[in-house]
């Protein structure tokens, strides 16, 4: 396909939430704690995030795969559903098979198709995240997998969005964050970068914080359209 856009830019997707879904556990889940499955899912989730943002704010850094272990630790004792070590191993695993979203790799190729630079840019460590990314077969149309690891701190922190503008090569005002994370997409324009969110429920709120997305779309695809239009 030719490239059908004047403007290229070097655009970093999320991972969790943005190319695979971090609630889609709760079929395994169901049969480990049945109908407490959703409720599961989601606090595990919750506390994950809350995980990274305390311990970069305390500068306690300790990576995503141990923020996520211990929000599954947390998760058990506050639903009250302690669970083997080899069922704790076996959702971890899981974690390295989230499903992708359905639309995702169509709308990859035809970003890539008009020429933008993609890479996958993310809380969680590089070789998680590249296992995950291959297992999903996402990986092959990435350019790079950024992983703010190598700073030893999390998002929202603006040295990781300055850093994923340094790995693309491109300036801040022309490297985006895709992500469907609200306060990922805010991190990502108080430094600077241009931001697409993906607002895949439609009922999802985007908080008030005086800033506003580059872009909202409610799936991946749609980013391509998006971009033809701002030059015709
Ligand atoms: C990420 O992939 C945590 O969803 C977030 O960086």
């Amino acid at each position: 396909m030719e490239s059908s856009v004047e403007k290229t830019y070097a655009l970093g997707f999320d991972i969790y939430g943005t190319l695979v879904d971090p609630l889609a556990l709760v079929e395994p889940l169901q049969a480990l704690v049945g109908e407490q499955a959703v409720q599961f899912a989601s606090l595990w989730r919750t506390k994950q995030l809350e995980y990274s943002f305390r311990r970069g704010l305390m500068r306690r850094y300790a990576d995503f795969d141990v923020c996520t272990r211990q929000a599954l630790r947390y998760t058990q004792r506050a639903l009250r559903c302690e669970l083997p070590e080899s069922d704790q191993g076996r959702l971890l695993e899981a974690y390295l098979y989230l499903p992708v979203f359905p639309e995702v790799v169509a709308g990859l190729a035809a970003l890539k198709a008009q020429g933008h630079r993609l890479v996958a840019f993310s809380n969680g460590v590089e070789a998680s995240i590249r296992a995950l990314l291959a297992n999903v077969r996402v990986l092959p149309h990435l350019e790079d997998v950024v992983s703010v690891d190598d700073l030893r701190t999390f998002k929202p922190d603006p040295e990781v969005y300055a850093y994923l503008a340094r790995r693309t090569g491109r300036a801040p005002a022309e490297t985006w964050l895709v992500s469907s994370n609200a306060w990922d997409v805010i991190g990502a324009k108080a430094a600077g970068l241009r931001a697409a969110w993906v607002k895949r429920q439609p009922d999802a709120v985007f908080d008030p914080w005086d800033v506003e997305p580059d872009a909202v779309v409610s799936h991946l695809d749609e980013l391509p359209a998006w971009f033809d239009r701002q030059v015709k």
